[in-house]
């Protein structure tokens, strides 16, 4: 798809489709739409006043032009009530716009960024290209059957009036595009199936973005270097399977020489049957989606080194698979971390704090200003905070204040948990240092409680994203299952991230 920013007039524009935004209960046209009224002989304001359309979010109406104007048809697309419009909304809207027409098979579409908002329009453009673009994937490899019923949009153009405008308006689209493709890249890793997307191809993955990078640097740690290092925490939850774990390590060198990384840390489960304490069979198969933290840091390293970001991100994804092989690790097993400190296996389940440890203590090698890691991690989160929240954890109050403003911008909502110590003695071993799982009560703390204990006095946060990872259901810009979460709030905050330093 392609994303292209013109100088010109919307009634004078030759297109298939012509988006014509309208906010609710508004009697007045926007001030471009009037000028079009005017030339198709008032056939918008006779669909308004009729009651066809009455601009509500996401309602769409399309109408046919008949040669009136050069756009073949005209798409009413309702913005809601203009006191309740922010840039979720826009980007709801816009995607619900361009389904619509791509359900129509129709290939080319165009639209203006005047909404009569005092909003910067490079604020509007990258919302409208974010819901276009994100609104409109759909993961199609493993389809092989009538493939040419496939619809893809192929243009969207952004018409801009003032000449002087158009320079910005196209660096913002650049940007979104930019983030976006990262995005949709994660939610093609996360929609992989286990048998496609194993330890070792995450880990080509990983190399394939670096090699096209500059300023990404890739390092694969195997088995046996995990071995003398004595990283007996994620070896542990790999034994039971014939598939070897990789630790990806990627290094974006954007910022200046000896400046602290942000070390982000990542799941990569590429597939969680709980091990010995196998899960249940029914939704066993979304658990190829175990990486997506994993694959968030990818798109996030991806992305950042794309938009040239000056700041220097280091990105750890411990990734393997938890089967339960002949070589499985067992419940009751005690585990020496990398860290030294010794963890006893309640649960096999509880796989992800446990190569997350590991990958935490190797983090400080980096000597980070601050390490956040996200992770599908415990259901408990989604019974908590449901599906479409990210449970925030941590240390570091300024860190978990720059990670809310972030999500706050890109609408990844994050719910803050408390940390208290008295979850703390959730985790305590009768037989070692830590046990893997605290039990049902506050089991997303307990499990950020865990990993508090190998990350060292480094600032601190934690993403639970089990529930927005994989959706069950569809959201505007946000079609049912991979979600993508996480890159976009990463990519926000490491924009802003030298203000806040
Ligand atoms: N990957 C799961 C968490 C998960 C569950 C993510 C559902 C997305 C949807 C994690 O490894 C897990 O199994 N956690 C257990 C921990 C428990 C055994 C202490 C859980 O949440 O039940
Ligand atoms: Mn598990
Ligand atoms: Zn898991």
């Amino acid at each position: 798809m392609e994303f292209i920013v013109k100088e010109g007039k919307a009634a004078e524009f030759a297109t298939e489709a012509l988006i014509v935004p309208h906010f609710e209960e508004e009697k007045q046209l926007l001030e471009g739409a009037i000028y079009l009224d005017e030339k198709l002989g008032g056939l918008i304001k006779e669909v308004i006043d009729g009651g066809d359309f009455e601009g509500k979010l996401n309602q769409i109406a399309v109408i046919y032009t008949r040669g009136a104007i050069p756009a073949k048809r005209v798409v009413l697309t309702g913005l809601g009530k203009r006191g309740d419009v922010d840039m979720e909304k826009l980007r709801g809207a816009f995607s619900k716009a361009a389904q619509q027409i791509r359900s129509l098979n129709i290939k080319k579409f165009a639209t203006t960024l005047d909404f009569g908002l005092s909003i910067p329009k490079t604020v509007l453009a990258e919302a409208v290209i974010e819901g276009v673009y994100l609104g409109l994937y759909q993961f199609t490899p493993f389809k092989t059957l009538e493939r040419d019923k496939i619809k893809e949009l192929k243009e969207v153009v952004i018409i801009e009036e003032r000449k002087k405008a158009v320079p910005e308006i196209k660096a913002a689209v650049k940007t979104a595009e930019t983030i976006c493709c990262a995005v949709c890249f994660v939610r093609d890793l996360v929609s992989t199936p286990a048998n496609e997307l194993t330890p070792s191809d995450l880990a080509r993955e990983a190399e394939a973005i670096a090699a096209k990078r500059k300023k990404v640097h890739v390092k694969i740690l195997d088995v046996k270097e995990m071995k003398e290092l004595g990283m007996n925490a994620l070896l542990g939850v790999s034994s039971g399977s014939c598939q070897p774990p990789k630790l990806i390590i990627l290094e974006y060198r954007g910022g200046k020489r000896g400046q602290p990384p942000v070390a982000l840390v990542g799941k990569g489960l590429t597939f969680d049957s709980g091990g010995i304490s196998i899960k249940p069979s029914e939704k066993m198969d979304e658990m190829k989606s175990d990486m997506a933290g994993g694959a968030a840091v990818m798109g996030t390293i991806m992305a950042v080194s794309d938009l040239n970001l000056p700041v220097n991100v280091v990105g750890l994804i411990p990734a393997t698979e938890n089967l339960p092989g002949g070589k499985a690790y067992k419940p009751g097993d005690i585990l020496k971390s990398l860290s030294g400190q010794t963890i006893e296996v309640l649960n096999t389940d509880a796989e992800g704090r446990l190569i997350l440890a590991d990958a935490l203590t190797y983090a400080g090698r980096y000597k980070p200003a601050v390490i956040i890691d996200i992770a599908t991690l415990t259901g408990a989160c989604i019974i908590a905070l449901g599906e479409n929240v990210i449970g925030l954890m941590g240390t570091d109050d300024k860190l978990k204040e720059r990670i809310k403003t972030a999500a706050e911008s890109t609408n990844e909502r994050v719910w803050e948990l408390p940390l208290w110590e008295e979850y703390h003695d959730l985790i305590k071993s009768d037989v070692a240092d830590f046990k893997n799982s605290g039990g049902r009560a506050a089991g997303a703390i307990t499990a950020a409680a865990f990993l508090s204990k190998f990350v060292g006095d480094y600032p601190w946060a934690h993403l639970d994203i089990a529930g927005p990872a994989w959706l069950g259901k569809e959201k505007p810009y946000i079609p049912k299952g991979a979600s993508g979460v996480g890159v976009r709030l990463f990519v926000r905050l490491l924009r802003e991230w030298d203000k806040g330093a």
